[in-house]
């Protein structure tokens, strides 16, 4: 296939939201419709969760928290749908926003009697550093909501966006009658149906039809006409240039748990939303259809097969075109590599491709020499910018349980701080190893992976740093003056780079202070800082 081919083919996005809006229905329903599965309700029985997809880790299930990101591709009306599954719950918001760096476009869920809640804000937050494309569904239409012009004021106001409604209610709760297509112009009838996906259209380009009194009654066929008579006053005409430059996010109404409102969704979808787009690098912005290949790492995850210990790195291609068996090189390590079993994630199952294109995510197998933020080229030194990397917030320090197997617990932490939700920093004397994270749920999921993957009995005792600064500096003899003064508090990381562990910001400012000639970073890039 032609590069510029296989790039007009690709959709490749995230679906974001607050927790328990509607995200892994949505998910679901969307693999439904577009015929990657042949059962709905697969997810939430697990049946699909065992095999492939969603979510790894048996705390997921227990918790109903969608931890880890995972990717879903199918072809839908002759496109190829790449879908970037990310947790919701706060405590692994890093892992969503470096995902969302690896997305063209965004599909927000919310919930219609919640409106927008607090993580909402904070992900489309980072769409908009991005300027990233959003279209918004607005779930749970069955059930009693805030009224959705309300909604759509709370949309534009709290996430500082202009919405177009695209399809809009008809009642809603016990009384909701179904969607009007405003797009298309026409009407699709609401029956809860939880498993199948059959829907019933019903043409009206006229509102003034009678038929549509007929359909849903005089009464909400005149406020219908009534409220499009308003949308249309109120709201300009959806403009596709300025939904792709994220001024403008088309809004859509359903109930994914019944089926109702997926398909104009998944429709419109493709025929809005952007084909693969480039990236900055460092040194210059990428187009995707760049003859060379070129790709970065987003995410590692260790052990996504209990059965085999592999680890794997997900690298979104930028450009070109990605061929297993050929020597990429490792900008950062200055090597070069080649990869015999790069995995596609089509939605059921793991396979080896042969190529890969912009837009694609694909899994390479990894025995430890990729970080987050990693990037894979032809030759061209350039890495891409603009992967968020995280200051920790909580501390502790992990304790083995059981003498004999420190190995086991030594790899496991080492590994699963690769992953990149972690920071461990070593102090000396006793290699006692502190674990930084951003979320308390975090050191949960470390903890049981430690003891399920790695056979590793240990917990974690809490510590009261409040930040990690990495220092550098060029003045030797004042770095081995704080070294002298602050011995105690100083760790490595597993970089072997010195880091302070400061307990108050009192501390860290009196420092920063009586060092002057010491650089205090914030966070572990401060390589690529300088
Ligand atoms: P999340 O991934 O965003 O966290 O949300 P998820 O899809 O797990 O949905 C959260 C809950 O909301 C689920 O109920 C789900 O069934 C329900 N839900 C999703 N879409 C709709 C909808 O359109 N209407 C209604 N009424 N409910 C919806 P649960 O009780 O947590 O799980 P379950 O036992 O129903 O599977």
């Amino acid at each position: 296939m032609r590069n510029s081919e296989a790039i007009e083919k690709r959709r490749t996005f995230g679906i974001i939201a607050h927790p328990d809006a509607g995200k892994t229905t949505l998910t679901e329903k969307l693999l439904l419709f577009g015929g990657a599965i042949q059962t709905a309700g697969a997810v939430k029985n697990n049946k699909i969760k065992k095999t492939a997809t969603s979510d790894f880790m048996e705390i997921e299930k227990q918790r109903g928290i969608s931890v880890a990101t995972s990717v879903m591709a199918f072809e839908y009306a002759g496109k190829q749908v790449n879908i970037l599954d990310t947790p919701g719950h706060k405590d692994f918001a890093e892992d969503t926003y470096r995902t969302l760096t690896a997305v063209d476009s965004v599909i927000l869920v919310i919930d219609c009697a919640n409106g927008v809640e607090s993580q909402t804000e904070k992900l489309m937050e980072v769409c908009r550093m991005r300027n990233t494309p959003v279209i918004i569904f607005v779930n749970k239409m069955d059930r009693e909501g805030k009224d959705s012009f309300t909604l759509l004021d709370e949309l534009e106001d709290k996430l500082t966006i202009k919405v177009r409604p695209l399809t809009w209610p008809i009642g809603m709760g016990d009384r909701f009658k179904g969607v009007y297509n405003i797009y298309q112009q026409n009407l699709n009838l609401f029956q809860a149906n939880k498993t199948k996906r059959e829907e019933e259209i019903v043409s009206i380009k006229d509102l003034n039809d009678p038929q549509l009194n007929d359909i849903v009654g005089d009464a909400f066929a005149d406020e219908l006409r009534e409220e499009l008579e308003v949308i249309n006053g109120v709201y300009d005409e959806f403009n596709r240039e300025a939904y792709l430059r994220g001024e403008v996010a088309p809004v859509f109404f359903g109930s994914a748990v019944n089926n109702f409102g997926i398909q104009e969704l998944l429709d419109t979808f493709i025929e809005i939303s952007p084909s693969p787009i480039g990236r900055e690098s460092d040194s210059r912005y990428v187009e995707p259809n760049d003859a060379k290949f070129s790709g970065f790492v987003f995410k590692i995850h260790a052990n996504l097969d209990p059965k085999h210990r592999d680890r794997i790195a997900f690298l979104r291609i930028v450009s070109g075109k990605f061929e297993r068996n050929k020597f990429y090189h490792h900008v950062r390590m200055e090597k070069n590599f080649k990869f015999p079993n790069p995995t596609s994630f089509m939605a059921q199952d793991k396979s080896v491709i042969d190529e890969a294109f912009p837009g694609d995510v694909i899994g390479l197998y990894d025995t430890g020499n990729f970080k987050i933020g990693d990037t894979l080229t032809e030759g061209e030194k350039m890495m891409y910018k603009g992967i968020p990397s995280f200051s920790p917030e909580i501390f502790m320090e992990l304790e083995n349980l059981d003498p004999m197997k420190s190995k086991q617990l030594d790899k496991g932490i080492r590994q699963l701080t690769d992953e990149g939700v972690a920071q461990m920093f070593i102090i000396q004397p006793g290699n006692r190893k502190i674990v930084g994270t951003v979320g308390q749920l975090q050191f949960e999921v470390i903890q049981h992976r430690l003891i399920n993957e790695y056979a590793a009995n240990c917990r974690f005792a809490p510590k009261n740093y409040f930040k990690a600064c990495w220092i550098t500096t060029e003045d030797k003899t004042q770095l081995e003056s704080f070294i002298k003064a602050k011995g105690n508090y100083l760790a490595k990381d597993k970089d072997e780079n010195l880091v302070f562990l400061a307990e108050t910001q009192f501390l860290l400012n009196m420092a920063e202070q009586d060092y002057p000639d010491i650089t205090f970073h914030k966070t572990s890039e401060f390589k690529l800082e300088s």
